[in-house]
C-alpha cells in the first residue's frame, strides 16, 4: 500500500513537472520571437531609410536574430506541445521547420558580417532575411490567442 501511494505521488510530481515545462517552453518561444521581432524592427527601419544606416547597430541586430534563432531551435522537443501561436504543424513537419530555423540562424549570422561592411551590403543581406519571417509564419504560426 505504501509503495502504491509512493508511486502515485511520484506520478503526480512527474505530471506536474511536465506541465510546468510545457508552460516554460511556450513562454520562452514567445519571448524569443519577441526578441527577433524587436531586432528585425530596427533593421527594417534602416532598410526603409526611416533611420540612418548604422553598420554596428545592424550587425548587432542580425546577431540577436541569429542567437535567438539558435535558442528557438531548442524549444520544440519531440514530446513538446503546440501552445500559444506555435501550431501542431511544427511537429508534423519537424525536419522542414528545423531546417528553416537553422537557415534563419546561419543567414542572419552571415548578414551581421555583411551589414557592417557598408549600406549596399547591408541592404543585400537584409533582403535575404525578410522573406524568411513571413514564409515560416504562414505555415507554423497561428493567430494571436
Ligand atoms: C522557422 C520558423 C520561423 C521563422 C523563420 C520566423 N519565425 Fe517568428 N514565429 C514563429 C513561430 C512558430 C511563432 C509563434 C511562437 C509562439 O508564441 O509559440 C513566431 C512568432 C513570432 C512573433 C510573435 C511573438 C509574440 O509576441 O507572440 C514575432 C513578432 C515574430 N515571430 C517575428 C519574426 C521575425 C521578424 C522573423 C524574421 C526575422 C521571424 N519571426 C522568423 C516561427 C518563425
Amino acid at each position: 500500500m505504501r509503495v502504491f501511494k509512493l508511486l502515485i505521488a511520484t506520478g503526480l510530481i512527474a505530471a506536474g513537472a511536465t506541465a510546468v515545462l510545457a508552460q516554460d517552453l511556450a513562454a520562452d518561444r514567445e519571448a524569443t520571437m519577441k526578441k527577433v521581432g524587436g531586432a528585425f524592427g530596427a533593421v527594417n527601419k534602416m532598410n526603409r531609410g526611416q533611420s540612418p544606416y548604422d553598420g554596428a547597430a545592424a550587425a548587432e541586430a542580425f546577431t540577436t536574430i541569429s542567437t535567438s534563432a539558435k535558442h528557438f531551435a531548442t524549444l520544440f522537443p519531440a514530446d513538446g506541445k503546440a501552445a500559444g501561436r506555435s501550431l501542431p504543424s511544427i511537429w508534423e513537419k519537424k525536419a522542414d521547420f528545423d531546417a528553416r530555423v537553422e537557415k534563419l540562424a546561419s543567414s542572419s549570422a552571415a548578414a551581421a558580417t555583411e551589414a557592417a561592411k557598408g549600406e549596399a551590403e547591408f541592404k543585400a543581406a537584409f533582403a535575404t532575411i525578410g522573406p524568411q519571417c513571413g514564409s515560416c509564419h504562414e505555415t507554423y504560426r497561428g493567430e494571436k490567442p
